[in-house]
Parts: C-alpha cells; sequence; structure tokens
C-alpha cells in the first residue's frame, strides 16, 4: 500500500446502500498517506451525510455542479486536475450507466469527464441489477475505455439476496487502487535517470554549480519505479531522501556522473537525463585554497563529457530523453538539442525569471513542461513535481513503445567510439 502514500485521491460515493462502508476507505486511504477528497451525488447523501466525510476526510465534500461559491473555489476543472486517482467506491448503477454515456450534469460525472487520470470503480448493488445485460456491457464498455473495475464481492447483499454485487472489501479495494500507480507499464524495463546538479571543484574548497534541487528528476525515478520498472539513479549532491525501491549511486562532479552512468547503462532500456550538469569545470583544480591576492581573478575552464550525446552516440538504440532548463526561446532551443543530440525526447522548462508564470524553478515544487520528440509534441501544464512526473512516465512509454523496431536498444549493437569527443552541455 506505500503506493498510496502522498497520492491525491478523490473519492466519489454515489447511492448506493453500501455508501456507508465508504467512511472506513476513507479512514484507511488516509492511513495508508493519502490525501482525499469526497464528491458525493444526490443519491449518496440519501444514504450518508456529507458531514460524515468532511469529519473522516479532514476537508469539505464537494457536492454541486451549479454552485457559484465551488465554482470559486475548487470547481469541477479543479478537482478533475487535483486528483492523481478518482475512485468510486460504491458505484451504482446507474453513475455506470451515465458515465458510459459521458454525462456531465452532476458533479462526479462532471468530474469523471474532465479527468485524465486513472478511473477506478467499485460497483456496489443488488446481484439482479449487476448481471442485467445492460450494466454489463456498460462494464464492458468502460473497460475498454481503460477504466479499472473492482469487484463487486459475492455473497448475502443487503436485500437479502444472495450472489454478486457486494462492494469489494476495503483491504482488497486499495491494494486494487494502488495498482494503477504501478500499472506494471515499464515491468520488465530498466531506466536510468540523473538526478540534481554536478559540482566542479576550484580548490579545496570552493566549486562551481547551480540550483539543481534535484526533485524533478527524484519524482521522475519514483514514477518509473511506480510503472514497475527496475531503476537506477545517479544523483548529484542533493539532500533529498533515497525513494523506496530503486538503486540511487551518489556523484559530485560531471566526470563522476560521466563515469557512473558509462558503468551502469548496459541493459538499460530507457535514459532520462534531467540532471543539470555543469557545461565547464575548471581546468584546473589547486590542491591548496586559493588565496586571495590579486584584484582580478580568472578560472580557466574546459567542457565537461556530454553525458546524453556520449550515450545516445555509443548506444543508438536505447531510448533517451533529456531536459533543457530555458530562461528564453525555449521552443527553438528545446528542439535544437532534440535534433544536434539524435535524442528521442526532450522535455523542456523554464527557469529562472521566465518560470514565474509556470510556478517552476530549481527547489520549487512544481513546474510545467513541454515535449518535443521527432513527430509529436505535448504539453504538461502546472502541476506537483510527482505528478507531473507520472504524466511524463506515460508519455515516455507512449513514445517508447511507438518507436520503429529496428531502434529497440536490445537489438542495438554498442558502438565503440575510440576517440571520445567532449562538447559542451548535456
Ligand atoms: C434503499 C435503496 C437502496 C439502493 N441501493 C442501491 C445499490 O446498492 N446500488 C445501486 O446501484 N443502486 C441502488 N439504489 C438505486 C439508486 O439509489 C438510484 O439508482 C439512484 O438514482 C443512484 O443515484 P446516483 O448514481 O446519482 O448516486 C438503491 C435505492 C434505494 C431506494
Amino acid at each position: 500500500m506505500d503506493r498510496l502514500a502522498n497520492k491525491r485521491i478523490l473519492l466519489g460515493i454515489t447511492g448506493s446502500i453500501a455508501a456507508y462502508k465508504a467512511g472506513e476507505v476513507v479512514r484507511r486511504l488516509r492511513d495508508a498517506g493519502a490525501e482525499v477528497r469526497v464528491v458525493m451525488t444526490r443519491g449518496g447523501t440519501e444514504f450518508v451525510t456529507p458531514m460524515t466525510f468532511q469529519a473522516l476526510s479532514g476537508q469539505p465534500v464537494h457536492l454541486h455542479l451549479l454552485d457559484a461559491d465551488a465554482e470559486a473555489g475548487m470547481g469541477h476543472i479543479e478537482l478533475a486536475h487535483w486528483a492523481d486517482a478518482i475512485l468510486v467506491a460504491p458505484a451504482s448503477a446507474d453513475f455506470i450507466a451515465r458515465l458510459v454515456l459521458g454525462r456531465a450534469d452532476d458533479l462526479l460525472s462532471a468530474v469523471c469527464l474532465a479527468s485524465r487520470v486513472p478511473l477506478v470503480l467499485a460497483p456496489a448493488m443488488n446481484s439482479g441489477m449487476w448481471h442485467n445485460p445492460a450494466t454489463q456491457a456498460n462494464i464492458r464498455t468502460l473497460q475498454s475505455r481503460g477504466v479499472l473495475i473492482l469487484g463487486p464481492d459475492e455473497g448475502k447483499q443487503a436485500c437479502g439476496e444472495v450472489g454478486a454485487g457486494r462492494l469489494l472489501a476495503t483491504e482488497p479495494l486499495l491494494a486494487g487502487l494502488s495498482e494503477v500507480f504501478g500499472r506494471g507499464l515499464l515491468t520488465g524495463k530498466t531506466v536510468l535517470v540523473t538526478a540534481g546538479p554536478t559540482r566542479e571543484a576550484i580548490d579545496p574548497v570552493r566549486y562551481l554549480s547551480n540550483h539543481s534541487s534535484g526533485k524533478m528528476g527524484f519524482s521522475i525515478a519514483e514514477a518509473a519505479v511506480e510503472a514497475g520498472a527496475r531503476v537506477i539513479l545517479v544523483a548529484g549532491p542533493v539532500t533529498l531522501p533515497t525513494p523506496d525501491h530503486l538503486q540511487r549511486l551518489d556523484v559530485v562532479s560531471a566526470g563522476e556522473m560521466f563515469d557512473t552512468v558509462m558503468a551502469h547503462i548496459q541493459g538499460v532500456d530507457i535514459f532520462i537525463a534531467t540532471a543539470a550538469v555543469a557545461d565547464y569545470r575548471p581546468l584546473r583544480v589547486t590542491e591548496n585554497k586559493i588565496k586571495k591576492k590579486a584584484e582580478r581573478m580568472v578560472i580557466e575552464l574546459e567542457p565537461t563529457p556530454d553525458i546524453l550525446s556520449e550515450i545516445k552516440a555509443r548506444y543508438p538504440g536505447l531510448f533517451c530523453v533529456g531536459f533543457a532548463a530555458e530562461t528564453s526561446d525555449l521552443e527553438t532551443y528545446a528542439r535544437d538539442k532534440l535534433q544536434r543530440k539524435g535524442i528521442d525526447m526532450i522535455a523542456a522548462n523554464w527557469v529562472g525569471p521566465a518560470a514565474i508564470e509556470t510556478e517552476g524553478a530549481f527547489g520549487s515544487d512544481t513546474n510545467a513542461l513541454r515535449l518535443f520528440w521527432p513527430d509529436g509534441e505535448a504539453e504538461l501544464t502546472v502541476a506537483a513535481k510527482p505528478k507531473l512526473a507520472r504524466q511524463l512516465i506515460g508519455h515516455i512509454v507512449q513514445c517508447y513503445q511507438n518507436r520503429p523496431p529496428r531502434s529497440k536498444h536490445t537489438d542495438t549493437k554498442v558502438v565503440s567510439l575510440p576517440d571520445v569527443k567532449r562538447t559542451p552541455g548535456s
């Protein structure tokens, strides 16, 4: 259930006799570390009071679509964007039918229609309603659209009948929900992620570096773990805790990062270079601390190894994703880097004063990305970095799966480059 920690779960409660069981679902979600917001249909409020869920979730319960006050606060579109996943438990037969039709005349239906995050339904109804061909056809339609259906259980029902239709018990329900955060899109794949800044020594106490916090790279590594990948995270000097279930290798300089990536790249399927690697380093590192003597001082710099270009040149079939942090002409620079390095995708974001609009900057908890690949592009709007990372992994998986078969890394021989060309920028 680790996967539910820090996730934002929007819980929909509809008009089923099993609605009273949703209280336990809220409690257990919060125990698992999830943040919960509840949306109830009018039917749902006939069975349990919003007050119960307000107390259990610690948040106001959302009830109405056409409510000016709600729309001024967290309206239906904001709720749709807020969530990492939507769980409707219990999901009534009528609500399921409304989803199939794409209705949006109540808050919960509208949120489900507007949202792009995983949708999970736990149907609960009389077994006759469940087995009805209309309901069964509706369930198949939703499954074909990627909706995850959990349950129902079999057993004695509130109406006295015995059969299928009971709300799935809370434990398997949450286990099933947590699966959407690691749906196995990258099961069996190895992903290597670089993150954070590098430090280039000037003398034993001074260095050149940048403001990268490593948060985006760590979130991407976590999202790749969630998607089922074996993940190697090569981290520059950052103060972030190590995410679960991955191999972390700490480095300091661009040279160390280059060597570590090279030493672990064999067998990797996807390489995601988020690290803000120094482009230049001091040509000479003095043995002792430089003393303040002259009015002016010149430090001569040389280019660091270009990790991404080097990797792509040696392993042409390896799926490589680069990052571009720009202060101007974002698209132009990003597309140029994509082409120049011959990589498969580039994720570009604003940094510095230009980042204020997108609320993204080194060290911030949010960001926005523009993705470019040779025959497409996508825009990921401002979101918390973990959420953005999951969206990015989704796009990477799609492009990785759609790449031409001949470029598959496993089919590709290592190209030996006897003379390593060192160019600035990675
Ligand atoms: C006592 C009672 C119990 C009900 N239990 C269920 C149920 O368990 N599942 C279901 O799908 N519908 C059940 N219904 C019917 C729904 O409440 C009804 O279809 C309602 O319109 C659903 O509204 P909603 O989907 O907007 O919440 C029940 C109705 C009553 C009167």
